[in-house]
């Protein structure tokens, strides 16, 4: 297998010094700074009252999200393997002057960084895509919830990964299973948010988990799935066809048939 780590960290971390300059507002950074919370409506409307909870933010990359969960009162952690978007990540935390703690690490290293006593782990919108092991996952997942603790989890539905849009059409493109040993390789010029500056660690490597795996990964590392919600909307312009709405979500245009565009999920260690 390539050194998919180091590449995909490389890459990362030239995103992460993109990102927080926030160029084309993609990151809502400046309503952020302003005071807003800028969580999307998805998992804003889902994950309930989250004060006082000691809460993971894994794959945190630049804090913004963090620091929403901080703003409702959670003590919150944040976990990336970039070292430059965790920089960025603390200095974010001291503009806003809110509390957070940010370690760098591997997912899969994660207990081990942090611990596992979290009320809530919380994992949303380009996660899983990363992870060659989605059993693995959920078995981090698990060991870093405390008994009753729940992981909240909001990204893109495996039913679209497939797909890229040729000829404005979606046409089935990858498989729906990627091989943990042989991942999806793309080459990424500049990063998702429409700012053209060029990379130079271009290549980067990903994997489609189904539906069946990831819920599986979490029911066979002990978790009791409670809810899961199929979603038409995607915080990023996936396909080119996508219309953005007043929410800040992008959706299939008027006419084309529907798909679910995203995937949210809580599921509880039990007590
Ligand atoms: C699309 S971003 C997640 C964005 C997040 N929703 C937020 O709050 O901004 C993906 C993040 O995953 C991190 N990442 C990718 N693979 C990782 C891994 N194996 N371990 C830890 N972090 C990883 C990247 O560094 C990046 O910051």
């Amino acid at each position: 297998m390539p050194n998919y780590l180091s590449a995909n960290r490389a890459n990362w971390d030239e995103r992460a010094d993109v990102h927080i300059e926030d160029s084309t507002g993609a990151y809502s950074i400046a309503d952020f700074l302003a005071g807003d919370d800028v969580l999307f409506p998805i998992e804003a409307s889902e994950i309930g009252d989250i004060a006082g909870l000691d809460v993971l933010h894994l794959q945190c990359h630049i804090g913004v999200d963090t620091l929403c969960l901080a703003r409702r009162g959670a003590r919150v952690t944040g976990l990336d393997f970039s070292e430059n978007a965790l920089r960025h990540a603390a200095g974010l935390a001291h503009r806003a002057g809110l509390e957070a703690r940010f370690v760098l690490g591997d997912v899969y290293q994660a207990p081990e960084r942090v611990g596992g006593a979290f009320d809530l782990v919380y994992t949303t919108w380009g996660t899983i895509c990363w992870l060659p092991d989605i059993r693995r996952w959920g078995q981090v997942v698990a060991a870093l919830l405390k008994p009753g603790g729940r992981l909240y989890f909001a990204d893109t539905h495996p039913m679209i990964q497939p797909l890229e849009e040729i000829d404005g059409r979606l046409v089935p493109t990858f498989g729906y299973r990627t091989p943990t040993g042989v991942p999806l390789a793309f080459t990424a010029n500049q990063t998702y948010t429409g700012d053209t500056r060029a990379f130079l660690n271009t290549e980067n490597f990903e994997w489609v988990h189904p539906l069946s795996d990831i819920l599986m990964a979490l029911i066979d590392s002990g978790l009791a799935i409670s809810r899961v919600v199929e979603h038409e909307g995607l915080p990023w312009q996936m396909f080119p066809m996508m219309t953005k709405g007043a929410d800040r979500l992008w959706r299939l245009p008027a006419g084309h048939p529907r798909l679910p565009l995203s995937l949210s999920l809580t599921a509880t260690k039990p007590g």
